[in-house]
């Protein structure tokens, strides 16, 4: 066995912490469960079969896509298949550079360490790190001026897996290290539909063909947004009484919930008439549609924009965002003149 193997833990420990359990029984645990990216799967299997053999740790992975789409669920996967533990953390959680020394230094030969939101990381962090993925140790600087000192701190061989949003916000050098770059992209509706049958049985819960290919079609290509709207049809159908959940009772919960036939929640439809209503379609930047609809820039550029923009709602042009004529229509808005 190789020296690192020997500290592998049992990869059925858990080290996610505050996370509704059932949460986590959704959540598929090996490649073979992990519904759709084909590409994604393919290649990982590769790769993670590779550095096995060779008994070396995977190589640092960087997964980028829109919110939802499974990126933290893929880094437990992959150590699940390495038979590597996980620890995870955050960009925006790591504020020091003794938070990041901290978490490094409780590694074990193999780990995976996982920053989901890695682009949110502090620059100066970010540095700590270069050196750390490279050739796994940080040197650390104690005192200053004259008695500034620097400890060289060796870490054991690791696999970061980062995961964004953005790939384009993280700088090159941090983006270069990855030694394993995989874009996840949105889920096709027969994946989402398997997604859902799956999620369905978890909950031991019996669902329509229908509602389930319903369910599908409005999720807008996300897994999470699948099992949230699964859920509250189901709490629909269990007070209704049904014995199966029901394409009526799935359409009436839809309804209610706002989901309309393109998935667009109240939310989008609410940028695209703000778009159209007060900008005249646009171009208007992300900041003015965030200000007027009282959202933060952020979650309107990380979680629906892209949406809006693949669905083609909306335009991106060098001075701003458009409307597109598919959005007037979908809204019912006349078209300006
Ligand atoms: N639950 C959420 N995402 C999933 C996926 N990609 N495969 C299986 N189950 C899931």
């Amino acid at each position: 066995m190789d020296k690192w193997m020997e500290h592998v833990v049992d990869p059925t420990v858990d080290e996610r912490t505050g996370e509704a359990e059932e949460e986590l029984t959704l959540r598929p645990q090996y490649l073979k469960d992990y519904i759709g990216q084909q590409k994604i799967k393919d290649e990982l299997s590769v790769y993670i079969q590779a550095a096995k053999q060779r008994g070396e740790s995977l190589d640092h992975t960087l997964f980028y896509g829109p919110p939802g789409l499974g990126k933290t669920t893929l880094a437990h996967v992959t150590a699940n298949e390495m038979g590597v533990r996980v620890r995870t953390t955050s960009g925006p959680a790591i504020e020091r550079t003794g938070d990041l020394i901290a978490i490094l230094s409780d590694l074990t030969p193999g780990d995976i360490l996982f920053i989901d939101e890695i682009h949110r990381l502090p620059k100066l962090i970010e540095e700590t790190l270069y050196s750390a993925m490279e050739d796994f140790f940080v040197d650390i600087v104690t005192g200053s001026g004259p008695t500034a000192q620097s400890i060289h701190y060796p870490l054991p061989p690791f696999t970061l897996v980062g995961a964004t949003t953005k790939a384009g916000a993280l700088s090159s050098p941090l983006r270069n290290r990855f030694g394993i770059v995989l874009h996840m992209d949105y889920y096709t509706i027969e994946d989402l539909e398997q997604i859902v049958d799956r999620t369905a049985s978890v909950l031991d819960t019996s669902i329509d063909e229908k509602a389930k290919h319903l369910i599908a079609l409005r999720s807008r290509g996300t897994p999470r947004i699948a099992n949230r709207l699964l859920k509250r049809v189901r709490d629909f159908s269990q007070v209704k009484d049904e014995d199966s959940i029901s394409n009526d009772t799935a359409q009436e919960a839809l309804d209610i919930l706002q989901v309309d036939d393109e998935g667009l929640d109240a939310l989008d439809r609410k940028v695209l008439l703000t778009m159209i209503q007060h900008y005249q379609g646009g171009p208007v930047g992300l900041r003015a549609i965030a200000a007027n609809i009282s959202e933060d820039v952020e979650s309107l550029e990380d979680m629906y924009e892209p949406y809006l923009i693949q669905k083609g709602f909306i335009r991106r042009t060098p001075r701003g965002r458009v409307v597109t004529e598919k959005a007037y229509a979908h809204l019912g808005q006349p078209l300006p003149s």
